[in-house]
């Protein structure tokens, strides 16, 4: 085999209380890379397909720095060209970044015949978020490469928890089509927390996680409170507060930033309430007069796949 096509899911981080540790796949949205093994050590990024203004320079290029150290690890002799098709936009809160290290790190092993574990790809994507955000976190690409709904439960070393989630639960996002860079929403943020918002923090960690295993959506909803990130970051999001009041009172469990922002998700149980959100988040964002998209996803099962 010397060439390959593989996905990597769009996915929603933090999940409101569980800055740089939560995470979930969606359905459906996510890139596309196709790889072509080349004779010489050579890496090749063709023209991104798509929207954004990213380098098609290897050492400035997410996908690029990604295959570079996979290729340095296995000492190979051979190098790759690369084409991405984005499609989950840069700036978007929806794991731009992370869906391209994914696809990068999921196709380049599959390529060479899988000589690295899960755990090493997600090292590897975490380096194009360290080349995206300057920050290496692994909330998106574990869920990214995984699937489903991950938590780290420790970075040094790296220890994801795949966590199973109940049959009916639903996820609307709303991506007003302003761009929020990570890099500077992780900047704004506070550097210490005072210990007793600390305390209803981790509560809310606790809860989400109990509910996610008992299939308790009433003990999930009370869980997607975000004491911390969110009173910094919602700034950045017009009308952050109306969109997810309307989703409240569409019947959402809850709602929360995605990522970094700007898109806001909610989880709802079952595909009626997520659509009635879906309808209240497009009634709002229309009167703010915001330009939009709306995505509908179950948390997708499946991460990294060959397509
Ligand atoms: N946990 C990261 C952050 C996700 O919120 O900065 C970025 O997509």
């Amino acid at each position: 085999m010397n060439r390959i096509k593989a996905f990597a899911p769009a996915t929603v981080a933090n999940v409101s209380c569980g800055f740089d540790v939560l995470g979930f796949a969606l359905d459906k949205v996510g890139d596309v890379l196709e790889l072509e093994l080349l004779p010489n050590q050579t890496i090749i990024i063709d023209p991104i397909n798509g929207p954004g203004n990213l380098s098609t320079e290897p050492e400035k290029n997410i996908c690029g720095v990604v295959a570079k150290a996979m290729l340095d690890a296995l000492d190979s002799k051979q190098g790759l060209r690369m084409k991405l098709t984005k499609g989950v936009l840069p700036g978007s809160g929806l794991g731009s970044s992370a869906a391209s290290a994914s696809v990068t790190a999921f196709a380049v092993n599959e390529l060479f015949n899988k000589p690295f574990s899960e755990k090493q790809l997600v090292e590897f994507a975490m380096l194009g978020e360290k080349l995206a955000s300057g920050t290496a976190h692994a909330d998106n690409v574990a869920p990214a490469l995984l699937g489903g709904f991950t938590a780290i439960r420790s970075y040094d070393p790296l220890d994801i928890i795949r966590i199973p989630v109940p049959d009916e639960l639903y996820c609307t996002v709303i991506h007003p089509k302003i761009e929020v860079r990570t890099e500077l929403s992780r900047n704004i943020l506070k550097k210490q927390v005072e210990l007793k918002i600390a305390i209803k923090q981790w509560g809310n960690v606790a809860g989400l996680v109990a509910g996610l295993y008992s299939s308790n959506y009433d003990l999930i909803g009370r869980s997607l409170t975000d004491y911390i990130i969110e009173p910094v970051r919602s700034r950045l999001i017009p009308g952050y507060y109306e969109l997810t009041k309307y989703a409240l009172l569409a019947g959402a469990l809850g709602c929360g930033i995605s990522g970094s922002g700007p898109s806001v998700f909610s989880l709802s149980k079952g595909v009626p309430t997520a659509q009635k959100v879906a309808e209240a988040f497009n009634e709002k964002a229309t009167l703010l007069g915001l330009p939009f998209d709306i995505y509908i996803s179950k948390i997708a099962d499946k991460g990294a796949r060959v397509i």
